[in-house]
């Protein structure tokens, strides 16, 4: 019997990995689950990154000092609300590719990742004395298709790479999903929250001689901006949990630890038509808690105190500890808490310098951008009367400048038009167009960002585009851009000062929507729409003394500096 929890290394600041472990194994867990995000590892092709919040091996052996297995699932589509459920935007913006299935030039590209992401995982296999005890092929692939052949290939190329402990495939306990997710030679599991007896003998009728196993055992669960918060009792969890144990079930639970989708990383949801009208994007949010029994700071929650009595049932669990990673201190805002105008967004965007000019409009993938921003700039010939300008095939949102004023925005999930009247001598107008996270699951996997149809006026294509990108999963560079004087969608600055490093939450309540870097660490997407006003400021990125905070803020929505919070701020 298996006692598991997802914990993953790329959503907790990699000095803090070893303190979540180890309260991890104070709950009683014997292992932990963590995916292997391909986009992370490799962000363009064939440049590999594995140092930082990247260093897979150090994440394992601080597993194997702990004590605990690794249940290690490196897809390579992992779902998981992470930007394209994993897989890289320079992959996915290609046309014609069939993700997912035996094509071809799919296949050749993960054949590549995984001689590149599997040598350094041999050492850590339990077969040669390391954590790692399982391994996943695919994920949830029966939610997905039905290419087996391609289930088989994923299977194979394992193997043929040195994994010579168990497989496995996980899927929900549906019999469509057990049909096209299993695959001979690697055990089934199932994925679920609640009922659990009738789940494993769902699993049963599929595969007789599988042990039941809860793969991802939903205890939790994520947002989307503008939604609800989604919380679950922690008796009602516990008492699931205990039913799974006494039938000697073993059992993942996910997530045991959720940490944040920093930066640019999180993912999102598609409704499509048919579910809502018209279909709907719901971006998730920046934080990944998921109402987990270890918080966003990885601290313990009624949910841990829970679990680990129900554990204790079943058998011993470590003695506890006091909770002690410290929380900030007091904490100054320097400058009389001044919020300073550091550059307009449009300023930066002008002198970002990197045009790119096309008939119509160019994709972000196309552009060569994973994340951000991009400037749309057309003329429009004149003279005509005022008619109606829209934007068909918009992810996820842009604002219309005119003359240097925000005129209109236009949202993917609400489609609307602006009238544009253009005297004879023409119109210049911009469209800053903003991604959100990449769709994690179903059908919109893989899809483009930025303008992928046209903009229209009336029915005519507006053409002669000049395109400006700028990349905001890192700070940009804003040295040489001039000083704004006033307000103004752009980016603004703020000091603070700390004793001592500690755990906070920055509370944006009152601004609008953007982005947020605490001494250049990303820490994600704010949004006033909620439910998350506060994003998670981890301990090792605050430094005594000085400490410079930069906010993108897009809405032009000021306020006071943000303050930083011992406690998460919701909705
Ligand atoms: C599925 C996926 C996971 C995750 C959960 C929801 O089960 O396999 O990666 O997306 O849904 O949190």
């Amino acid at each position: 019997m298996i006692i598991s929890g997802a914990c993953h290394y790329f959503r907790t600041h990699p000095d803090q990995w070893r303190t979540r472990l180890h309260w991890l194994r104070l709950m009683g867990l014997d292992t932990v689950e963590t995916y292997v995000p391909w986009n992370l590892h490799e962000p363009s092709r064939g440049e590999f990154r594995f140092d930082g919040i990247a260093d897979l091996e150090l994440f394992l052996r601080l597993a194997a000092e702990e004590g605990l297995g690794v249940i290690l699932r490196p897809g390579p589509y992992i779902c998981a609300e992470w930007d394209n459920g994993g897989l890289p935007s320079w992959l996915t913006g290609r046309t014609g590719l069939r993700l997912r299935t035996s094509d071809p030039g799919y296949q050749a590209e993960v054949e590549r990742w995984f001689g590149e992401l599997l040598p350094r995982v041999l050492d850590h296999l339990e077969t040669r004395g390391g954590p790692i005890t399982m391994v996943q092929v695919e994920n949830e692939y029966g939610s997905y298709g039905s290419d087996t052949t391609h289930l088989e290939w994923v299977r194979d190329l394992l193997v043929e790479q040195g994994i010579d402990v168990p497989l496995f495939t996980s899927d929900g306990p549906e019999d469509f999903m057990f049909t096209g997710g299993t695959v001979d030679g690697a055990r089934a599991t199932a994925n679920f929250g609640s009922r659990p007896a009738e789940a494993f003998a769902e699993l049963r009728r599929h595969r007789p001689d599988d042990a039941p196993f809860c793969m991802e055992w939903w205890n939790g669960w994520f947002d989307h901006w503008g939604d609800t918060r989604h919380t679950r009792d922690a008796s009602e969890a516990a008492s699931v949990l205990d039913e799974m144990l006494t039938m000697g079930a073993s059992v993942n639970l996910y997530m045991a630890h959720g940490g944040t989708s920093f930066g640019v990383t999180a993912g999102a949801n598609y409704e499509p038509p048919g579910a809502v009208a018209g279909g709907s994007f719901q971006p998730t949010v920046t934080s990944y808690d998921y109402d987990a029994p270890l918080d966003e700071r990885g601290a313990p929650t009624p949910k841990f105190h829970a679990y680990r009595e129900v554990i204790a049932r079943h058998r011993d669990v470590p003695a506890l500890e006091e909770f002690d990673e410290p929380l900030l201190p007091e904490t100054t805002l320097l400058g009389e808490g001044t919020v300073v105008p550091l550059a307009g967004v449009f300023d930066v965007l002008a002198a970002a310098g990197r045009e790119v000019t096309a008939p119509g409009p160019l994709s972000f993938e196309e552009l060569g951008l994973s994340h951000g921003l991009v400037r749309y700039r057309a003329t429009v010939r004149g003279p005509r009367t005022a008619l109606p300008l829209s934007v068909d095939g918009l992810a996820d949102r842009a604002q219309l400048v005119i003359d240097g004023r925000v005129e209109h925005v236009f949202d993917r999930n609400h489609p609307t038009t602006y009238d544009l009247e253009v005297p004879a001598s023409g119109r210049t107008i911009d469209l800053i167009v903003e991604s959100m996270g990449r769709v994690n699951y179903g059908r919109l996997v893989g899809e483009r960002k930025g303008i992928t149809g046209a903009v229209l006026h009336e029915r005519q294509e507006v053409h002669g585009w000049a395109m400006t990108p700028l990349e905001l999963g890192e700070l940009p560079d804003l040295s040489g851009v001039g000083e704004i004087a006033g307000d103004g969608a752009g980016f603004r600055t703020f000091t603070f000062s700390a004793s001592a490093p500690g755990d906070s939450y920055l509370d944006l309540s009152g601004w609008g929507k953007g982005y947020a870097w605490v001494n250049g660490f990303g820490l994600g997407r704010y949004w006033s729409v909620g439910p998350q006003l506060s994003l998670y400021v981890p301990r090792p990125v605050v430094v005594p003394g000085l400490n410079t905070v930069v906010l993108l803020e897009l809405d032009d929505v000021g306020a006071a500096a943000p303050v930083l919070r011992p406690e998460r701020v919701w909705r």
